[in-house]
């Protein structure tokens, strides 16, 4: 599974643990940025690559991490094929990949601590789409409305 992360200063602490973690685990990360922790930079311009990444399929999952998770998430939702969600506990980690194939999870740096980003992220990275026919049939009419909207 090709994994990509991207934060801001929000966020930029833990993208950098959740990085290690990931690591240890020998799962392999493409890191969109921030390089280096700037106070001033803005989220879209390292969650906008990672969301665009996912869209294109270059990567399979994504992390993306800002201060609160809801900019991250606003973000990354602007990209075709994306389905971000803000996540903070871990049934919905799951969940949201076996029945809305949720492709990015967004989380908050200054909200939650590395020990729960890492049962959030083990949950979302070892969880699968389920198929089953009611969420093809919701998942379908969420593509109508993307093909619609993003006309
Ligand atoms: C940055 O200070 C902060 O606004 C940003 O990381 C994020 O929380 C926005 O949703």
């Amino acid at each position: 599974m090709k994994i990509g992360i991207a934060a801001d200063h929000g966020g930029f602490a833990l993208k950098q643990q959740i990085i290690e973690i990931l690591e240890e685990m020998d799962f392999s990360v493409t890191d969109f940025g921030a390089g280096k922790l700037n106070p001033a930079d803005d989220y879209p311009d390292f969650i906008g690559p990672l969301a665009r990444a996912v869209s294109s399929g270059l990567a399979d999952r994504g992390i993306a991490v800002c201060g609160s998770g809801v900019g991250a998430s606003i973000v990354a939702n602007k990209f075709p094929g994306v389905r971000a969600a803000l996540i903070t506990e871990s049934y919905s980690a799951r969940q949201g990949v076996e029945h809305d194939n949720m492709n990015i999870i967004c989380l908050g740096g200054r909200v939650i601590g590395p020990e729960l980003a890492k049962e959030l992220i083990l949950a979302f990275v070892k969880a699968h789409y389920t198929g089953e026919a009611r969420h093809e049939r919701r998942l379908k009419k969420l593509e109508s409305i993307e093909n619609q909207m993003f006309k």
